[in-house]
């Protein structure tokens, strides 16, 4: 079986971990014999922008469309407003391609260190459900004055029931599929009156059908005390697009490093090809260097695997990257003292031994 894979490296190190990501997945498919992928890679960034005056063509949500799984590096460069390349390039591809679910687990892998005191491995292992297609990122609102003389602006969230419903339901069934079989809903609701109320009410109601899975509620601002001081006590959180892109980035960083954390920008219906893509961004502070950790997208990958239908396949790439954590071999946000390269062929060598 053939995968038809679209890449976007996009800009920074982007590049750098979705060029690793490309060779960790030729490795994996050679070894196994059991699956091919054929990348196509689109120069979709704001270096490009910045030469031609756009990030995608007009057909490009269409030319996406015809592939399997988009795999996508980062966007975002400090020549460009940053609403603008993410307006540009990221945001409507999830938008169109119907990815109202964003998964993001993360853990504490072997060989790696928690900053928290006394957390070690399988102390931290969460996964974040975070509403991909609505709230607060709807693009609604707008601006009074373009100059900055008494400028109002409205940044509006949308939260509809439908749009709700559907992402309780994959955080329940996400939470279910999960040996601790636990949901900790996320909202805001004493002070946001209105979309966060409908949000618990929806949330209770999605709850009594699944009387399996424990549930309980925290507000957003002690959500992140209790992500530091009691991590065990977590297992599937559900929230929204702002809070959960918050809160996954705190929750990168509590488990080693914001560079290990993968994320799934989900088609449930399957209608559309799903994205998947390391949470973090372009780093231009180390771009250029190739020191960037390349974990967040070999997890990223293997989360594609998984979601292509290839669970083993999957299986052997995290077994790999965490075989080569467990090893020592990090880069340096994670204490190590390798690189991109040497990263990425060690999970290779990792890979043929599997
Ligand atoms: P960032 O995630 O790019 O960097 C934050 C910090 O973490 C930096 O110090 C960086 O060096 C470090 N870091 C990030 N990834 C790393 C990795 N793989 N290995 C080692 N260190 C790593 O976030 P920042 O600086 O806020 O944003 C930079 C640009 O990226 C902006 O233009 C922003 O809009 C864009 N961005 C794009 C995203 C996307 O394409 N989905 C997501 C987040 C930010
Ligand atoms: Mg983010």
């Amino acid at each position: 079986r053939i995968y038809n894979i679209a890449c976007i490296p996009g800009d920074g190190i982007g590049v750098d971990i979705t060029n690793a990501a490309i060779q960790v997945l030729n490795k994996l498919s050679s070894t196994l014999k059991t699956f091919e992928f054929d990348f196509k890679t689109y120069d979709w960034s704001s270096k490009a922008y910045l030469e031609r005056g756009w990030y995608m063509p007009p057909d490009g949500l269409a030319q996406l469309k015809t592939h399997d799984a988009i795999y996508f590096g980062a966007v975002g460069w400090p020549a460009v407003p940053d609403h603008i390349s993410l307006w540009s390039l990221i945001l409507p591809i999830r938008k169109a391609l119907n990815q109202y679910v964003n998964v993001r687990p993360t853990r504490i892998l072997q060989g790696t260190k928690s900053p928290l005191e006394g957390c070690q491995v399988g102390d931290l292992d969460w996964v974040i459900v975070r509403e991909n297609s609505e709230g607060e990122y709807s693009g609604q609102g707008g601006t009074s004055h373009e100059g900055f003389e008494n400028a109002v602006a409205t940044e509006v969230a949308v939260f509809t029931q439908v749009g709700i419903e559907r992402i309780m339901r994959f955080a329940f069934e996400t939470a279910r599929a999960r040996p601790r079989r636990k949901l900790t809903l996320v909202t805001k609701s004493n002070a946001q009156r209105h979309g966060m109320v409908l949000w618990d009410k929806v949330f209770y109601e999605v709850a009594k059908e699944y009387e399996d899975v424990e549930t309980d509620k925290m507000l957003v601002d002690a959500m992140t005390v209790r992500m530091v001081l009691h991590p065990k006590s977590l297992d599937t959180i559900v929230a929204t697009n702002l809070h959960a892109d918050i809160l996954s980035d705190l929750a990168a960083a509590l488990s080693g490093s914001i560079g290990i954390a993968p994320s799934s920008n989900l088609d449930p219906t399957r209608k559309f090809p799903s994205m998947f893509e390391p949470i973090h961004g372009s780093a231009p502070d180390i771009a250029g260097k190739g020191i960037a950790n390349p974990v967040g997208a070999f997890w990223s990958a293997a989360e594609m695997v998984r979601w292509l239908g290839q669970e083993k396949g999957a299986d052997v790439l995290m077994r790999a990257v965490e075989n080569v954590t467990a090893r020592g071999f990090k880069t340096r946000d994670l204490g190590g003292e390798r690189n991109t390269k040497e990263v990425t062929d060690s999970v290779c060598e990792e890979i043929e031994k599997l």
